[in-house]
């Protein structure tokens, strides 16, 4: 006698067949909603990075092909990571606005090969501060935040000049939207968007980042201004500010870790979100996966659908490219 529980709800009805899974499903990634991170390099050919396989520092023309395979596979921005040679970082990272430095000659490499790729700029000194910091360094140690806004603005106007769609401050100073908006719309590049980084908070979990780009802080840390990883209401200040100062859309950084706080931005703005899933997810993903720890297609595609599900409209992902294949290979089995 096979026992029978009474239930008026048995929600597994749901899920009986995959066209009435299909049905109830309420999030769904697809790489319309994916932006694919590239890192580029002063010299020729594709320097392999160790900790984050599959990515490499690319030359111009491993950037264009990157760039245009990814638009074929349907994945249509890239944001832009240099990787400065020694020689030009400086205290005052005078090669961040340089019309001739390198992410200037790639936006306009990209934006004359590939019109129709929509390119996202990183604003920020790390990759040409001698220091290693997102912002200028005094001779105490201390982040200059309002000194290093000015830079950050002409920063951003290279970056525009150049052909930038998308302008991505990731340096957590105070007031930068504001600023950078207004230097942006002087400079008359009133349709230039800013896709500010919220919410980013001082994660370990950018250790591989900072490898591939040399990038790591010489001394210190960056807790007085990246956020503090125990924070959640903060970033709803965070992004009170940002919306005022005029950001068209606003970021969490990292993605997987901080779920939570992307559900919460969320559910406080109107304005596109964007979360990051950073070098360090990445390579816990693949590294797992090279062990044959996990099946790499599935839970790659899963920590996406996750991260979109907690209410991201896009991801920043070294995925980009493979997630868009994989989906169009029919996604989740
Ligand atoms: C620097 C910057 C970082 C990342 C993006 N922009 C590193 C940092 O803040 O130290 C990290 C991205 C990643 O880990 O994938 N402004």
């Amino acid at each position: 006698m096979t026992p029978r529980l009474n239930l008026p709800q048995r929600p597994r009805r749901n899920r009986k067949h995959p066209a009435i899974r299909g049905f109830a499903q309420e999030t769904w990634l697809a790489p319309q909603h994916l932006i694919h991170p590239l890192f580029l390099h002063e010299g020729s050919g594709d320097i392999p990075i160790a900790s984050m396989p599959g990515c490499a520092r690319l030359d111009l023309d491993g950037l264009l092909r990157e760039a245009e395979g990814g638009l074929a596979e349907g994945v249509g921005a890239v944001v832009l990571f240099p990787a400065t040679p020694e020689h030009l970082k400086t205290e005052l990272a005078e090669e961040a606005y340089n019309p001739e430095g390198l992410v200037q000659r790639a936006i306009r490499a990209l934006k004359s090969r590939l019109p129709e790729l929509v390119i996202v700029t990183d604003v920020a000194l790390d990759p040409y501060s001698s220091a290693g910091h997102d912002g200028l360094v005094a001779p105490d140690g201390r982040i200059l935040n309002d000194e290093t806004v000015a830079i950050l603005c002409q920063q951003a106007v290279s970056q525009a000049d150049a052909g930038a769609d998308i302008i991505a401050p990731s340096d957590m100073m105070d007031g930068r939207v504001a600023a950078i908006r207004a230097a942006l719309d002087d400079a008359g590049h009133t349709e230039v968007s800013v896709l500010s980084y919220t919410a980013k908070y001082a994660s370990a979990f950018y250790g591989p980042f900072r490898d591939a780009l040399d990038s790591a802080p010489k001394a210190g840390d960056k807790k007085t201004y990246q956020m503090d990883p125990a924070n959640g209401r903060e970033a709803l200040r965070e992004l009170e500010l940002d919306a005022l100062e005029g950001a068209d859309m606003v970021m969490v950084k990292p993605a997987g870790p901080y779920l939570d706080v992307i559900r919460r931005v969320r559910e406080a703005t109107t304005l596109p979100v964007a979360a990051y899933q950073v070098s360090g997810e990445y390579a816990m993903l693949k590294a797992a996966c090279e062990r044959g720890w996990l099946d790499e297609r599935k839970v790659a595609l899963e920590s996406l659908l996750a991260i979109r599900r907690a209410g991201a409209d896009m991801i920043l992902t070294y995925y980009a490219r493979q997630a868009a294949r994989w989906l169009a290979e029919g996604g989740l089995p």
